[in-house]
């Protein structure tokens, strides 16, 4: 996947933004508050709909502007579309073609994966944040994955709802018939999951030997609820989980809501078997991130048959020199489209690997 040719105008500080990216590494570099990530966010934009910094479309506009537009060629395996995205105050048009689309038919033509600051939450931050992270990835190589999720999360708060009702002598046997549901429901999401963090596992694994050049190992963990079907074989987690909720029942009732099955599953990232979470660096904390972000880029690419674009902000945040290096070289020799930002160039000139240079400064884009 290849985005040739990008126009921007009216995002955040960008003007007049005119580009025809090349097809491997491009660097975006520019001081501070030049709109290097507002440049990244407008590709996102185009790739997406959405921002990924704010969900208030309308902060995007630039201050005592009106108007948000932003075009861009791509070319996929085998076809070449051009996109538009028009902000107007609230209101969002996308077009593919000249023709306008809705959302759900405009996704998809320009697949990406970006590391932004924001993303980096999926790390430290809540079980749902890494809940979010896998079920991200789920969706990214199979779509119906949604419908699994969605069936999941009505039949949970129907449950939660009688439990929350209190329950009367002859609700049990509504519950049990709730539990049955929830059961067949949470199969699907549980055996998404896991199947889709054992290729990411490994995957990530084999890139985390050129990200951390001491040879540190870097390993992923489904910390499934109920959490001893983490040990067991998937095929027993139906009747693992509907023994669980048999044996929760009774606290169950007493909170009122479900307190065991997918909703409360998490995912540990370890690094030499250590918990990034709790005990990682920060530069540790980024380059693992860096290492699942492009693990995720492999599967999309083994689905898709072409690779997503990878976006990078702050690049060298973080990280030392010698992982630098490593990152630097394995985006500009890994025959996908990469465009990462920077405010330090020197950093990347010193790692001596090929890559275009786009200069940001005060919104206007200099190649
Ligand atoms: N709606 C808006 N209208 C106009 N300017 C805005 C708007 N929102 C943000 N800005 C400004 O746009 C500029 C670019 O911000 P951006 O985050 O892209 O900078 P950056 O180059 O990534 O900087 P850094 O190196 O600090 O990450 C900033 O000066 C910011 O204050
Ligand atoms: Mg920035």
């Amino acid at each position: 996947m290849w985005l040739r040719k990008l126009q921007v105008d009216g995002l955040r500080n960008l003007q007049g933004i005119e580009l025809s990216p090349g097809r491997g590494l491009t660097v975006i570099v520019g001081r501070n508050g030049q709109g290097k990530s507002s440049l990244l966010e407008s590709i996102y934009m185009l790739a997406t709909g959405r921002s990924f910094r704010t969900r208030k479309l309308d902060e995007l506009v630039r201050w005592g502007g009106a108007t948000i537009r932003i075009e861009g060629e791509v070319e996929a395996k085998s076809d070449h579309s051009r996109l538009k995205v028009i902000l107007h105050g609230k209101e969002r048009r996308l077009m593919v073609n000249g023709a306008e689309k809705a959302l759900e038919s405009y996704l998809g033509r320009l697949d990406l994966i970006d590391l932004t600051a924001d993303r980096m939450h999926a790390l430290k931050g809540s079980p749902q944040e890494r809940r979010r992270f896998i079920d991200r990835g789920v969706v990214g190589i199979s779509p119906g994955y949604l419908r699994a999720l969605g069936e999941y999360r009505r039949v949970l708060q129907q449950r939660n709802a009688l439990l929350r009702g209190g329950i009367r002598s002859d609700a049990a046997g509504q519950l049990d018939a709730w539990d049955e549901r929830l059961v067949a429901a949470a199969q699907g999401v549980h055996l998404r999951r896991r199947e889709y963090l054992e290729r990411l596992k490994a995957r990530s694994a084999e890139i985390a030997k050129v990200v951390f050049p001491d040879g540190e190992a870097l390993t992923l963990r489904y910390r499934c609820s109920p959490r001893d079907a983490e040990k067991s074989d998937p095929s027993a987690f139906s009747s693992m989980f509907a023994q669980a909720l048999k044996r929760q029942r009774e606290t169950d009732q007493g909170v009122g809501f479900t307190t065991l099955g997918p909703h409360r599953d998490d995912l540990a990232v370890e690094l030499e078997g250590n918990d990034l979470r709790k005990f990682g660096s920060a530069g540790q904390t980024r380059a693992s991130m860096v290492a699942l972000k492009l693990a995720k880029l492999e599967l999309l690419k083994e689905q898709r048959g072409t690779h997503p674009l990878f976006l990078m902000d702050d690049f060298d945040a973080d990280l030392d020199e010698i992982r630098a290096r490593a990152v630097a070289e394995s985006l500009a020799q890994g025959g996908f489209q990469t465009v990462v930002a920077t405010s330090k160039i020197s950093f990347i000139e010193a790692i001596g690997v090929n890559f275009d240079q786009i200069h940001m400064e005060k919104g206007v884009a200099h190649a």
